[in-house]
């Protein structure tokens, strides 16, 4: 039985963990299996270690149905490193990417693309302060583009694609970072998804980006060793040693994601818990207000306001109190946000939505 108390965790990344990986953590964490020491203190060549790795790979192949034709690799770096490896590999001088801007992490990626060839946006939601995602059919690119860039989730902003562009040819790239494993994907949709770990994944350090394996063999090969994707397809990410702590976490997240159901259970569960905070918000009367537009909302980050500065304020500091952790919307735009990834349970958002009622009673 879980005696732990547990604070209602609603941070942006790093953020919840589920408390059943992190005891089952605790407990092998001096001596796994039986080896008579930690798996942060064995070679990342070991029989043990390659179980670790090989498994964890195996787990997020079969939660997604990943079809034979892709490569998982666990990088480092970040989702940032991303940002510049996918140019890095496929944009070269003289061919044409195309971003669609729906958040700061989206400018980010386009801003290091521009170091390596030509950029566009294939379409922008920036004029309507990043509120909405563009309908797919608003997206403008050419047949003979290196690639189509999305963030799939706006973690700042609180939007997310609730259906992805198909862009045939064309390789659709996607930041996946603070959605992936939130919901069934159809991997053969894209040509490269990628995600920092320290949302829904595990904690930081890792990277997952899940690559087609026809898009390697086209990539620019004069580039450094360690920025190609084909050295880490080629060794089975195990060119350099790995992260291999959070290797091990993030294999143990994804049974735990197996032993909730996967992922079609895993976005039902989503579902109620954002609806459970959303409901509030627009039950409010304009108390509160959210920033997303309603056919945009993600289910990962709620973003709003409330009603007036002073009493936002006011509201975060007794949230605080109360308990709630990182409610506070991200520093470029202030506001309130709550982030239920996968391992914030439904009773932390229930609990929230029941602050969020009790507060606008005393305070409107
Ligand atoms: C959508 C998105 N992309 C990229 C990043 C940057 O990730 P990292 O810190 O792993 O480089 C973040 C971080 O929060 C993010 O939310």
């Amino acid at each position: 039985m879980n005696l732990t108390k547990r604070a209602y965790n609603f941070n942006a990344g790093p953020s919840a963990l589920p408390v059943e990986v992190l005891e089952k953590a605790q407990e092998e964490l001096v001596n796994y299996n039986n080896s008579g020491m930690s798996i942060m203190e064995m070679s990342h060549r070991s029989k043990d270690y390659d179980a670790v790795h090989n498994d964890a790979i195996a787990h997020l192949k079969s939660l997604y149905s990943i079809p034979d034709n892709y490569e998982v690799l666990f990088l480092q770096g970040g989702a940032s490193l991303q940002f510049t490896m996918v140019p890095m590999n496929f944009l070269n001088e003289g061919q044409k990417a195309s971003y669609v801007l729906t958040g700061s992490w989206s400018e980010k990626a386009i801003k290091e693309a521009r170091l390596f060839g030509q950029t566009a946006e294939a379409a922008s939601t920036k004029d309507n302060a990043y509120r909405n995602i563009p309908s797919v059919e608003e997206i403008e690119y050419n047949a003979t583009d290196a690639y189509v860039h999305i963030t799939s989730n706006n973690t700042i902003y609180g939007t997310q694609w609730k259906n992805f562009p198909q862009t045939g040819e064309v390789p659709l790239v996607a930041d996946m970072s603070s959605d992936i494993l939130s919901k069934p994907v159809d991997v053969s949709n894209f040509g490269i998804i990628y995600a920092g770990a320290q949302k829904n994944l595990g904690p930081s350090g890792v990277t997952v980006v899940i690559i087609r394996k026809d898009l390697l063999e086209k990539a620019n090969m004069n580039i450094p060793t360690m920025l190609k994707y084909s050295t880490h397809a080629d060794s089975n990410s195990l060119y350099n040693t790995p992260p291999t702590f959070g290797i091990y976490m993030l294999g143990e997240v994804l049974k735990w994601v197996e032993q909730k159901g996967g992922l079609e259970a895993i976005e039902r569960n989503n579902e109620e818990k954002a609806k459970a905070i959303y409901d509030v918000i627009d039950n409010s009367n304009g108390f509160y207000k959210g920033h997303a537009t309603k056919d945009s909302r993600s289910l990962m980050n709620i973003t709003f306001r409330v009603t007036d500065e002073a009493l936002e304020k006011q509201f975060l500091a007794e949230a605080k109190e109360a308990g709630f952790v990182g409610l506070n919307g991200h520093r470029s735009v202030g506001g309130c946000r709550a982030s239920t990834y996968n391992a914030v349970p439904f009773e932390a958002c229930k609990a929230l939505a029941d602050f969020m009622i009790e507060f606008q009673n005393k305070h409107q």
